[in-house]
Order: C-alpha cells, then sequence, then structure tokens
C-alpha cells in the first residue's frame, strides 16, 4: 500500500470515529434518550359522552367561562385587557374561539374538568396555592356539550401563526415575528405610544413571572437551538424531558403541533430551503475541485516519480 492511502485510511478511521462515536455518545448525554411523542394523551380518561352544540353555549355563560375567556367568534370580547387579566391570573386566559382547532378533544375535557391533572401542573398547584382557572365540577353532559360547541367554532384550517397565537403566545415572546405575549406589536405613531407599549409589556412579564417563578423564553431562535423533533416532544410532555418544569402540558394535536414548528421554522429559520438547496451545489463543487486537485497534482509529479 503506497504512502497516500496509507494517510487516508487513517483520515477516513479517525473521521469514522468521530462521526459514529464520538458525537453520538455526546449527544446521547446532552439529550437523554425519552419515548418520541405519540400525542395519544394515554394518561387522560376519554369523555364517552355525545354532546351538543347548541346547549354548549349555554353551558359555556352559565358556567362562567366568559367571565375570564374572550370568544371573539361568538361575539363574547375578553373582559379584560391582557395587562389587568396577567395582574388578576398570572397569565391573560386565551381567547376560546380557535382552541379546539389546536387542542385534542380528549385533553381539552379533562383540562376544564382538571385543569392542574392535565396540564401536568400537580407539584405546582394545591388548595394552598389554586390554580387559576378553577376545576368544573358540571356533569359530564355538560362538559361534552361545551367542548362540541366549542369545535363548533372552530376554525378548520387556521394558519401556522393563528396555531402559535391560540397555543403558545399567552406565555412566550416571539420577537422575530412581531409578536409579543401581548399580542402582535403596533405600528407606534409616536415615542408616548411606543413607551406605553412597552411598559405594559413589562408589567405582563412581570405578572407572567411571578406566576410562573421563571420567565419563559423568547421562542424566535429555539428551533434552531432546540431543533423539531425537540420541541415536538417537549410540547406534547415538558415534564417528560424538563422534569419540574413550570411550562404546562398544552395539549396540542400532532398536526396542530407541526403547525407551530412550521410557524418557528418560517420565523427563526427563513433561510433553511435556501440553505439545502445551495448544500447540493457546494457539495458538487468540491467534487469538481477534488477531481482538479488530483489532476493538477499527478501532471506536476509525473517526472519525479
Ligand atoms: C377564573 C378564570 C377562568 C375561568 C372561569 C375559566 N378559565 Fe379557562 N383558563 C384560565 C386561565 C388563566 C388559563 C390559562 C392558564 C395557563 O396557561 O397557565 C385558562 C386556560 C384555558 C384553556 C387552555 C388550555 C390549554 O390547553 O392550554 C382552555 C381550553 C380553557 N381555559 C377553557 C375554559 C372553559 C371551557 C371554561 C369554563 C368551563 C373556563 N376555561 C373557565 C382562566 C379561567
Ligand atoms: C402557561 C405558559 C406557557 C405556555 C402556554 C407555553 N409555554 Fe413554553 N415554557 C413556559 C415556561 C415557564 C418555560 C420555561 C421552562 C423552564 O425553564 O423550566 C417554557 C419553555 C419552553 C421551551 C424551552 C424548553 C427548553 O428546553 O429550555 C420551549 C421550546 C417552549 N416552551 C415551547 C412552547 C411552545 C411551542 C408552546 C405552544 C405550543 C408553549 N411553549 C406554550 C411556559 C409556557
Amino acid at each position: 500500500m503506497n504512502r497516500e492511502l496509507k494517510i487516508l485510511a487513517i483520515i477516513v478511521i479517525l473521521v469514522g470515529i468521530t462521526y459514529w462515536g464520538i458525537e453520538p455518545y455526546a449527544h446521547s448525554v446532552m439529550h437523554p434518550h425519552h419515548e418520541p411523542a405519540t400525542f395519544k394523551y394515554e394518561d387522560l380518561k376519554p369523555l364517552n359522552v355525545k354532546g351538543d352544540a347548541a346547549r354548549g353555549k349555554e353551558a359555556i355563560v352559565n358556567n362562567g367561562c366568559t367571565g375570564c375567556h374572550g370568544i371573539e367568534a361568538a361575539g363574547f370580547p375578553a373582559p379584560m385587557d391582557p395587562v389587568t387579566a396577567s395582574a388578576t391570573y398570572g397569565v391573560n386566559p386565551p381567547d376560546l374561539s380557535n382552541i379546539a382547532s389546536v387542542v385534542d378533544r380528549k385533553f381539552l375535557a379533562n383540562f376544564i374538568k382538571n385543569p392542574v391533572h392535565a396540564a401536568l401542573l400537580e407539584h405546582k398547584f394545591s388548595d394552598s396555592k389554586p390554580y387559576p382557572m378553577p376545576a368544573f365540577y358540571g356533569s359530564d353532559q355538560d362538559l361534552a356539550d361545551i367542548v362540541a360547541y366549542l369545535e363548533s367554532i372552530a376554525k378548520k384550517d387556521i394558519s401556522t401563526r393563528e396555531a402559535y397565537e391560540v397555543a403558545c403566545m399567552r406565555c412566550h415572546n416571539l420577537k422575530y415575528d412581531n409578536l409579543t405575549v401581548l399580542g402582535e406589536k403596533p405600528k407606534f405613531k409616536n415615542d408616548v405610544e411606543r413607551a406605553e407599549f412597552e411598559l405594559n409589556l413589562a408589567k405582563y412579564e412581570a405578572n407572567l413571572q411571578n406566576y410562573l417563578g421563571t420567565t419563559p423564553p423568547d421562542l424566535s431562535m429555539y428551533i434552531r437551538s432546540r431543533g423539531p423533533e425537540y420541541i415536538r416532544d417537549f410540547v406534547e410532555n415538558p415534564q417528560k424531558i424538563l422534569h419540574g418544569t413550570a411550562m404546562p402540558r398544552v395539549g396540542l394535536t400532532e398536526a396542530a403541533t407541526e403547525k407551530v414548528i412550521k410557524h418557528l421554522e418560517k420565523v427563526g429559520d427563513r433561510k433553511k430551503e435556501k440553505r439545502e438547496r445551495l448544500g447540493v451545489w457546494v457539495l458538487l463543487y468540491f467534487v469538481i475541485l477534488s477531481v482538479l486537485a488530483y489532476l493538477w497534482k499527478k501532471e506536476i509529479w509525473k517526472e519525479v516519480i
């Protein structure tokens, strides 16, 4: 075997050890293995009662849901502005118009019945520190009616941005998309308006921090630092990945989670497609360069060897 082949063999072996040995090992230490998300919410009981949407509308009002939640699609405006709501409940209760477009049916029923249990927050809330949304003590029929009603008003095909707004916006900023925990950042006419908005944002964030015990991160760059699989698994069951975390299980369907991830990719990694397309050309360039370099080397050394 000539010398160059030996050198090549050594390089290939070293690269191989790094690629198939060291890298996966480091990865497994930094990201311990967990079961991939199934979105079946198997720990929750199914609701085996057929609901009636018309009765559900009455039940939602009678049970006080609209005392905290807006349902814009049905003509119920939010009872409070986000800052006042956060001062009262710690966080702004989400508008329920499209909640059933993103939240799994079984999860929704379980969350209404016992939010702390469904959100996997039993380690954070108790009778002495109650969760801001009360548990529902009505009949299973009323519960099924409420779920049927929420399903009847939810848009069938919401955008990736709307999915994010319904599911995540009340806790996370997404500054690269001009979205804050208060909603879309408006165009300011003057500095007074800007200062007022910033002040409200700071108040909301302080209330949220007080409620959650920690500040939820701005998600603009998380798709790059964590990657889509991590976010998918984390959203399905935050406790499985960060034990004891203050982030609730929000109970999204698989399709809605994909939408949220798509949106985070659009916002945080706008150049992904372009980069992948360009990658092929860069590799081709290196192949051609290697062939030329080899031919050039042969030409120069032909008289010596
Ligand atoms: C006293 C105020 C209050 C009342 C009454 C209330 N909620 Fe809520 N609800 C909240 C708050 C606050 C949150 C957000 C909690 C959080 O994210 O930590 C919330 C969250 C939700 C969510 C989001 C669940 C998820 O997956 O993220 C749904 C759905 C919901 N409420 C439905 C209802 C329904 C239906 C009723 C009536 C039976 C109701 N709520 C009554 C305050 C209330
Ligand atoms: C009720 C508030 C709340 C909602 C709603 C919420 N989160 Fe969070 N999230 C948190 C908190 C609090 C943390 C910080 C957790 C910690 O440090 O333990 C967090 C952390 C995260 C992280 C970082 C995890 C890590 O590895 O550090 C990601 C990613 C995330 N959330 C994604 C989402 C997505 C996507 C949604 C919507 C589908 C969402 N969150 C909805 C409160 C929330």
